[in-house]
């Protein structure tokens, strides 16, 4: 169980209340000062794709911070990250294609964990290679163009086997996460060598890197010397951009680091409203939080450092329901809620691409193989309605960053007040400016209802809004942008760009709910409908421009005269306005799945998009002419004042069918269960049976118990520890005697390592003196996390723990077995989490190359009980090419009687099958997929009882051209 699930549920309404009270305090505005708005300071992408003053371009640049927000070379700048776990695709071109989208959401930050048990298979040895190649990691998000908040822990939780630490430090002596020696040793050793590549990578020496995390949720069982020593040790080797720390989660939780010894610059929280109870979507609204980021420190900005982004699912629901628990509803309420109530500035959801647990990452209290996270990007790298609404929401932040980087919050008397107390409103000014940000939303957190109220601003200015279910908005008034001034509008704004002396806005509203927009002028201007929908009226004394409409589609409205710049003013749905897109360069388009870029060169428009199906495509641009990944295409100019053209769709994929047993050869794959199976190349396990101990850290282990018997034998009690969904078996002279689940993190306090009891095994009779050869295979599901930072859980063994007959004053003589090599990686490209040590793992029977070994024949789908069979068969998928095709494996309802790994091309891609979880289709991470050539697949089917093996076919999760 993630300690969060059962800690967080008991918090009582005493410390909710001390929360509000703690963001009021929070609310306290100080002085004005910096730069000027409307400036939108968002990271450029590199030289060779881009132009600007981020990354990039050069040394000599400041990261620093005030009360209201970070500045980046002087400039106000407001972070909208969201994390991202390279080690979760294991794909170095994909990490590409995920940032990108990143960026199209309207996001200018990544954060970034860095997993120490990754990439340190043994103590002194680190990989930096392929799949682990973080310096490259770097420069693709200083490439695309992104912020990057590095969170180099050394823990790190993040649901992965040991919160990150590697299993070898189990066997250090020391607390981990505390100043002990033996530990500090160690983590020196880590810190040492990710700083070495982190340090040039800051944005003070042109990087993309802007703030430093140590530690994680260092809440309990805390040692300030150490987070003083992580971040001596940080300055030491050279990190000069500012230190924060991702605090959890209770106000009554101390420290927060924001003083004394350990305290960091800027220190952050954590934030998961909505829990991870997906089973439960429909119903949960925000059990444990209010969704307000504390102020933790009056001099440095409000970092939501951990916002939830999406849920692990704790019970099984899939990631569907995740996704719905925390969607575009929870979203606008909590998201929005933030932003206004806490006047945060440095934002990071977690996560906006989850990956897959791929191998043995998997911590294994908490989730399975996929990691999907319900987040806004799938797993198979799709986009999904949460990637609309943080579109909706990131541009938003982006176009108004120049305002809302220092606001404060409006006295009482200066928040429009509703006429209907089912609504609440509650505003924030930027004090330079006035431009004024006003959250509206029910007064009932929960509130299904549909509730309209006309909010009185005080100056006789009113406005008609709405709230239908739960839902929020942030309003505008007193805005400018551009050569504009918006007065007040009940539509929210998405966002607005300059283009050829024009300026063009985006807005919307929830689809059949009425809008009204009031733009400030000197004069009576004249308003054009060109599409949709809208009355206009002008109010000389004031100098208004009324429009009145329906948010329906999109309504086009063009604006000139009345002493300012032209305007086009788009009026849209959350649909349609989620069409749009705006580059980095500012470039506004609507249509295409993805625009990855967009950049207008003298006449022509330069777009880099992904199409689903074909569609048009428009640019908010005076060029004339359009070219697609890199293609022309044929383009014509519109009443509106944009280009517009018809791009194609991808082509259909067709997949060979997998799912014929006659396609596979198999063999059988557990000779050690035989009495006379040569294990003289064993580990002897007298000493202790701890897996860990012998070095066998990840995956199946075996084990072989000899022993003479007195003929008192009857029974054989053993005792496991697997982590949750791990189960043993066990033979005895070859014969199965059985299986039991493995014993899981306890709850109690302090953990039982021998939870659940032991499993009892009924042995064969065997005359006196006659050898009995005992043979165990013991699946280690990963390591538990060291949340608590106690030590206790982390360092619980895995393997065999306990064995005894019971009756008989035989011994048994113990010999393990693991992963070949042990911390001595025999496949050091793939790396430490992805085999253990079972037959065919051991012999190379997951690899692409032909197993040397093993007697290969034509499948069936018949296994018995008691026994490992091996699978393997290859494939071409074919896929086009210049198309982006992500494809999945597919089984079946996952059986009763076995489960099964699965590797493709040598890489372990996934766990299904009998208490796994409930995972049907696996994703095939492109770049280990060969499109164009040949695949290689690999089973091996672990049966605990006789039964059917339903082989799986290949689905395509997503087809897109694209460039
Ligand atoms: C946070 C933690 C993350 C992750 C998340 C739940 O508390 O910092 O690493 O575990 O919870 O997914």
């Amino acid at each position: 169980m993630h300690p969060h699930a059962t800690r967080r549920r008991a918090r009582p309404r005493r410390l909710l209340a001390t929360l509000l009270a703690l963001a009021a305090a929070a609310c306290l505005g100080l002085a004005p000062g910096g730069p000027s708005p409307d400036a939108a300071p968002a990271p450029a992408a590199r030289a060779d794709t881009g132009t600007g003053t981020g990354p990039g371009a050069g040394p000599g640049h400041t990261v620093s911070y005030d009360r209201y927000s970070l500045l980046i070379d002087g400039e106000r700048t407001l972070l909208q990250g969201a994390e991202f776990h390279y080690f979760r695709l294991p794909s170095p071109d994909t990490w590409r294609d995920v940032l990108e989208k990143y960026k199209a959401a309207g996001f200018n930050t990544v954060s970034l964990y860095f997993h120490w048990g990754y990439h340190s298979p043994k103590r002194g040895v680190y990989d930096f290679t392929g799949v682990r190649d973080v310096d490259r990691l770097l420069d693709v998000v200083e490439d695309v163009g992104l912020y990057a908040v590095v969170r180099p822990g050394p823990y790190i939780n993040a649901e992965t086997s040991g919160g990150g630490l590697p299993a070898w430090l189990k066997n250090v002596e020391g607390r981990a996460r505390s100043s002990d020696a033996g530990y500090t040793a160690a983590y020196r050793e880590w810190l040492t060598e990710i700083n070495r590549i982190i340090v040039p990578h800051q944005l003070t020496r042109g990087g993309p890197v802007v703030l430093y995390n140590v530690e994680n949720e260092y809440a309990q069982n805390t040692d300030a010397q150490y987070m003083q020593d992580l971040q001596d040790l940080a300055h030491a080797q050279g990190v000069d951009v500012p230190i924060t720390h991702n605090q959890c989660c209770q106000a009554s939780w101390t420290p927060t680091w924001a003083e004394g010894l350990g305290a960091v610059d800027i220190p952050g929280l954590d934030d998961y409203p909505q829990s991870f109870e997906c089973q439960d979507a429909d119903t949960v609204w925000g059990p444990w939080s209010d969704g307000i980021t504390r102020r933790l420190k009056d001099d440095a900005p409000v970092y939501a450092a951990e916002y939830q982004g999406g849920a692990i699912d704790l019970n099984n629901a899939g990631y569907e329901a995740c996704r719905q628990l925390t969607g575009p509803a929870y979203m606008k309420y909590f998201y929005k809620s933030n932003l206004i109530k806490s006047g945060a500035t440095l934002f990071s959801y977690y996560m906006g691409f989850g990956g897959t647990n791929w191998g043995y990452l998997a911590q294994p209290n908490d989730v399975y193989t996929s990691y999907d996270y319900g987040a806004m990007i799938t797993e198979d790298r799709q986009l999904t309605g949460k990637y609309d609404e943080f579109k909706l929401q990131s541009h938003f932040l982006r176009a108004a960053s120049g305002h809302l980087t220092e606001t404060d919050a409006a006295a009482p008397a200066e928040v429009p007040a509703p006429d209907n107390p089912a609504l609440e409103t509650a505003s924030r000014v930027n004090p330079r400016t006035g431009a004024r940000f006003t959250l509206l939303r029910h007064a009932d957190p929960p509130a299904t209802t549909d509730d309209s109220a006309v909010l009185d601003y005080g100056d006789g200015r009113r406005l008609p809004v709405r709230v239908d279910g739960r839902d929020a908005k942030v309003l505008l008034s007193d805005y400018p942008f551009g050569g504009q001034r918006l007065a007040l509008s009940s539509s929210e704004l998405m966002t607005h760009t300059r283009t050829g002396g024009r300026d063009v806005a985006l807005l919307y509203g929830r689809a059949g709910e009425a809008g009204r927009t009031v733009l400030e002028y000197g004069s009576r201007p004249k308003a054009e409908v060109l599409a949709g929908d809208a009355d206009v009226s002008y109010a000389r004394g004031r100098g208004e421009l009324t429009l009145d409409y329906v948010h329906e589609g999109l309504t086009r409205v063009r604006i000139t005269g009345g002493g300012r710049p032209p305007l086009l003013l788009l009026l849209g749905t959350d649909a349609t306005a989620a069409e749009f897109w705006q580059s980095a360069d500012g470039v506004l388009v609507r249509g295409t799945d993805l625009l990855r870029d967009a950049r207008v060169r003298g006449r022509t428009a330069r777009l880099r998009a992904d199409t689903g199906e074909p569609g048009r495509v428009e640019v908010f641009t005076d060029a004339r002419r359009m070219t697609v990944n890199g293609a022309p295409v044929r383009a014509r100019r519109t009443a509106s004042g944009s280009l517009t053209a018809f791009l194609p769709g991808p082509r259909p994929v067709r997949l060979p069918e997998l799912s014929e047993p006659a396609r596979w050869r198999q063999a059988a794959g557990a000779p050690e269960v035989a009495p006379r199976f040569d294990d003289s190349g064993w580990k002897d396990a007298d000493s202790t049976l701890h897996a860990d101990d012998h070095g066998f850290h990840h995956g199946s282990l075996w084990y072989r118990g000899r022993f003479t018997a007195t003929g008192d034998e009857t029974e054989l009690k053993l005792n496991a520890i697997t982590g949750r969904r791990g189960i043993y078996q066990v033979w005895a002279d070859g014969r199965y005697l059985g299986s039991a689940q493995g014993g899981v993190q306890a709850d109690s306090d302090p953990p039982v390592n021998e939870d659940p009891g032991p499993g009892t095994f009924t042995l064969p009779d065997a005359a006196p003196g006659e050898e009995v050869v005992v043979s165990v295979l013991v699946q280690n599901m990963g390591h538990n996390d060291d949340w608590i930072a106690d030590d206790t859980r982390f360092k619980q063994p895995r393997g065999l723990v306990r064995a005894e007959l019971p009756g008989s004053g035989a011994d048994i003589s113990w010999k393990i077995q693991g992963a070949r090599g042990g911390e001595d990686l025999a496949d050091r490209k793939r790396g430490p989490l992805n085999t253990g040590g079972l037959y065919g793992e051991r012999h190379g029977w997951h690899l692409p190359r032909p197993p040397a070994s093993g007697d290969w024949r034509r499948a069936g789908p018949d296994v018995a009980a008691g026994t490992v069979s091996w699978y393997r068969t290859s494939f071409r998928p074919g896929l086009p090419r210049g198309q982006d095709t992500a494809l999945a494996l597919r089984f079946g309802e996952p059986p009763a009687g076995h489960r099964l790994l699965m590797y493709l091309n040598g890489w372990n891609v996934g766990q299904y099958g009998a208490g796994v979880g409930p995972q049907r289709d696996f994703t095939l991470p492109a770049g280990l997929l060969r499109a164009d050539g040949r695949n290689t697949l690999a089973l091996a089917v672990v049966a605990e009882d006789d039964s059917v093996v339903r082989l799986p076919s290949l689905v395509v999760k997503g087809n897109h051209r694209t460039g």
